[in-house]
């Protein structure tokens, strides 16, 4: 089987048997994973750039390791000390790098839509790894696996993807991947946060009464406050959201059952997420980081084409 794409841009782009495919490879990599040996030739005579001109703690280790555990040869390349301070394009620096013979490019940007315009104007095969307020790929993946991980399937499970809609690539990229997927979605947060078209355009609940979200969901998947995008005042104080909005250990007691608690990181711990909920058996926070690793291997080597062994 093989995708029907040669980048992976978005989740948007993605058909449902792709998404299924990525999945379980990603299934076939975990078990490698578990293995005394977690390497596997697959991808020996490829080489792979990770280009993050954005900062990146998961997403960066973890593309990374999987091209190590995959053994391809790999380069990491972040904006501090090269030339893109001294102005060169992005661009000029992806034709100079793959002039290297380099096959694949993972590409996190600040501006939405840099992975797609690489893709039109090089010839490797591009892996986005989150694009400004646009897409995270491989993080709706990787909570996918995790939700199918723990209860077994997708279809049918109701997500409340909780917190700042607005400025989240995660928020987008899990909303197309649960829908793709016959999930049920809402999405919960301040009206402020959560753009007026959601519900027309992608078909989701939008609910602004926390408690009311949570007592719907099966899984919770708590956004980040994002207060590096935001440019104007969106709410009152990060207390008064943590108030309202705050994930703690009191409301999830008070619910009548006991909901799966997801977070794709850098948690602002006391803001979304209280840190009794972040490091409670509730949470599957870092199996989420864990199953990063096997998912980016899948999308990796299914990208790979006739290039893997
Ligand atoms: N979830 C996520 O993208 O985290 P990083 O920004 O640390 O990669």
């Amino acid at each position: 089987m093989q995708l029907s794409t040669k980048h992976l841009l978005g989740i948007r782009d993605l058909q449902p048997s792709d998404i299924q495919l990525i999945l379980d490879t990603t299934s076939q990599f975990k078990e490698v994973l578990q293995r005394p040996i977690k390497k596997v030739p697959t991808l020996r005579d490829v080489t792979i750039v990770n280009l993050f001109y954005e900062s990146s703690t998961r997403t960066r280790i973890s593309f990374e390791l999987a091209e190590k555990r995959l053994s391809a040869d790999t380069i990491n390349f972040t904006t501090s000390g090269s030339s893109v301070s001294k102005g060169e394009t992005l661009l000029d620096t992806v034709n100079n790098i793959l002039s290297m013979k380099v096959d694949m490019v993972v590409l996190r940007h600040s501006a939405s839509g840099a992975p797609h315009f690489l893709a039109k104007h090089v010839p490797a095969a591009i892996v986005n790894a989150g694009d400004g307020i646009n897409e995270h790929p491989t993080q709706a993946l990787l909570d996918a696996f995790s939700i199918r991980e723990h209860l077994g399937e997708i279809k049918g499970k109701k997500v409340a993807i909780i917190g700042d809609i607005m400025h989240s690539r995660v928020a987008l990229s899990n909303i197309y991947l649960l829908k793709k997927m016959g999930a049920e979605v809402t999405v919960a947060g301040p009206p402020t946060l959560i753009p007026k078209y959601m519900k027309e355009a992608f078909d989701v609940r939008v609910e602004y009464n926390l408690k009311k979200a949570l007592e719907w969901c099966d899984v919770a998947n708590v956004l980040r406050i994002q207060l590096e995008r935001q440019n104007q005042v969106l709410f009152s104080s990060l207390r008064e959201y943590s108030l309202a909005y705050g994930v703690t250990k009191k409301i999830l007691d008070s619910l009548d059952k006991r909901i799966m608690i997801m977070h794709p990181g850098p948690i602002n711990r006391g803001v979304e997420l209280d840190s009794d909920v972040a490091d409670s058996k509730q949470s599957v926070i870092l199996q989420q980081v864990e199953n990063g690793v096997a998912v980016r291997m899948a999308i990796l080597y299914l990208l790979s084409g006739g290039k893997a062994e």
